[in-house]
C-alpha cells in the first residue's frame, strides 16, 4: 500500500510500504476513506519529539470502512462497518481507562517500559506518534491496523459525509476538552492563543459552551477572519499587544480563562521578547520547547483563574514564572485529549446542526500530495488551514 512515511526532519515521502496485518485478537484492519494532517504532525516534522525513526508511517487523525477483523471483537465490530479512529489508543478495562481517562490508558503503550522512564508513568499508545507511545503505524495511508479496535473507535451513522466527522478522530474533541477544561461560566472571558484547527475547534467550544465572550490570537489573517465568523474577537499579536488588549478586553481583571492551543513551537509576539531566548536554546538543544504562550497566560490571566494547554509540549520549558501562577491561584489543565470520553456527545452535536467541523477544511488533496501539503500547512501557503487526505 501507500503511505506517508518519515525519514527524518522535513523529510517525509509518500512510499510503497507493506499492508498491515491483524497481529492480536483484538486488531481490526480498515480502508482509510479519509485523513488529515495536524499540527501534532507538525511537531515531528520538525523533529522535535524524541524517538522516531525512519520509516515510520505518519498520521493520527483517520477513518474508514473495516475490512478485516481479529477473533477479539466481541460482536463490537463487524467488517464494513464505517468508524473514525480515535488518536488515544485505548483498551477500555484499565484501571485508567474505567475514569474514562482514555489518553493515559495503561495497556495500549507496548513501548510502556521505555515511557515509564522517561515520564515517570506512561501514557496511552498514539497512532503516527513516536516509539515513546508505542511506534503504531499512522493512518496517513490506504490501510491501517487499529489495536484494541472493539474500543479504539467512533461508528460513524449512515448518511453522513467522511468530513463532518472525521474530525472526531483528534482536534474537534480537542478542543471540546480544552473548553471544558475551562468550566466556563456566563460571565466568563476566554482567552484562545493559536487559531490553528485546534484553536478554531476550541473557540466554536467555548461559544456553544456560553462563554461571555471569547478572544482569539494569531498573526494569520485568514485564522483571525475563520476565528471571527466562529464569534471570537480577535488579536493579531504581530500588530497589536497581546497584554494590553486583553486588559482592555476585561476592563483591567484579565482572561477567566485562558486556552493555550499553539504549543512548543510557538512564535515571537509584540509584548516579549522571551522567544528569542527560547528559540536559541531550542537550537542548542538546552531546551525542547518554547513556553511563550504559557508565560503570557500566567502573566495575563485573572487571579484564580484556569489555564487550559491542549497544545503540546514535549519535554522541557525554562524560565517559568510558577511563583507568579502559585500567587494567582491559577488552575492548570492539560493533556492529551480522551477523545472517546466527548464522541457520542458531539456526534449528537453534529447530527442535530449544532456544529458542522469541515468548516476547517481548506485543501483536500490525494494521499501523493501529502509530502508537499505537510509544508503548505506548516507555512500557511494559499491560505491553508486543515488538509484532507484522500488516499
Ligand atoms: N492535546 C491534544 O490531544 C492535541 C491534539 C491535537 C493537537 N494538539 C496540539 O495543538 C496545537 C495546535 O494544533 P493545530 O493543528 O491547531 O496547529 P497549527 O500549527 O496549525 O496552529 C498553531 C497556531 O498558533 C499560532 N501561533 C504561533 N505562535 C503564537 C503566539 N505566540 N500567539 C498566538 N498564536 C500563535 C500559529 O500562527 C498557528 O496558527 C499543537 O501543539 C498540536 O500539537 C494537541
Ligand atoms: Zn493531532
Ligand atoms: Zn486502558
Amino acid at each position: 500500500m501507500r503511505a506517508l512515511v518519515w525519514h527524518g526532519k522535513e523529510d517525509i515521502r509518500c512510499d510503497e510500504v507493506d499492508d498491515p496485518e491483524i497481529e492480536h485478537p483484538r486488531d481490526a484492519i480498515i480502508r482509510v476513506t479519509s485523513c488529515a494532517i495536524c499540527g501534532s504532525d507538525l511537531h515531528l516534522f520538525h523533529n522535535l519529539i524524541p524517538a522516531m525513526k525512519p520509516g515510520d508511517i505518519m498520521g493520527h487523525e483517520t477513518m474508514g470502512e473495516v475490512v478485516e477483523v481479529g477473533s477479539g471483537m466481541n460482536g463490537r465490530l463487524k467488517k464494513g462497518d464505517r468508524i473514525v479512529v480515535p488518536f488515544t489508543i485505548f483498551c477500555g478495562d484499565c484501571d485508567q481507562c474505567k475514569r474514562s481517562n482514555f489518553s493515559v490508558c495503561e495497556r495500549s503503550n507496548r513501548n510502556k517500559e521505555l515511557a515509564d522512564k522517561v515520564f515517570g508513568h506512561s501514557p496511552a499508545g498514539l497512532f503516527g506518534y513516536t516509539h515513546l507511545t508505542g511506534g503504531y503505524p499512522g493512518g496517513q495511508a490506504e490501510y491501517l491496523r487499529v489495536p484494541f479496535a472493539d474500543t479504539t473507535h467512533i461508528k460513524v451513522p449512515e448518511g453522513i459525509s467522511d468530513e463532518k466527522v472525521l474530525f472526531l478522530s483528534d482536534i474537534f474533541p480537542t478542543g471540546w476538552q480544552a473548553a471544558v477544561q475551562c468550566d466556563i461560566q456566563p460571565t466568563d472571558t476566554v482567552a484562545i492563543w493559536g487559531c490553528g484547527p485546534v484553536g478554531q475547534m476550541a473557540i466554536r467550544s467555548a461559544v456553544l459552551l456560553g462563554a461571555k465572550q471569547v478572544v482569539a490570537i494569531d498573526c494569520v489573517s485568514e485564522r483571525l477572519s475563520m476565528a471571527e465568523a466562529g464569534g471570537a474577537i480577535t488579536i493579531d499579536f504581530k500588530q497589536e499587544s497581546v497584554i494590553d488588549l486583553l486588559q482592555e478586553l476585561t476592563k483591567g481583571k484579565g482572561p477567566d480563562k485562558c486556552i493555550d492551543s499553539v504549543g512548543m513551537e510557538s512564535h515571537v509576539s509584540l509584548s516579549q521578547p522571551d522567544t528569542l531566548y527560547d528559540r536559541a536554546k531550542q537550537m542548542m538543544l538546552l531546551e525542547s520547547d518554547r513556553p511563550h504562550v504559557l508565560r503570557e497566560m500566567i502573566y495575563v490571566c485573572r487571579p484564580a483563574g484556569i489555564i487550559s494547554i491542549p497544545g503540546v509540549y514535549s519535554g522541557l520549558v525554562d524560565k517559568m514564572p510558577i511563583g507568579m501562577a502559585m500567587n494567582k491561584g491559577l488552575t492548570f489543565r492539560m493533556g492529551q485529549t480522551h477523545v472517546n470520553r466527548w464522541t457520542d456527545d458531539l456526534l449528537r452535536r453534529i447530527e442535530e446542526g449544532q456544529i458542522d467541523p469541515s468548516f476547517v477544511i481548506t485543501h483536500t488533496v490525494g494521499l501523493e500530495d501529502g509530502p508537499e501539503m505537510y509544508k503548505v500547512f506548516r507555512d500557511k501557503q494559499d491560505s491553508c488551514i486543515k488538509v484532507v487526505l484522500k488516499p
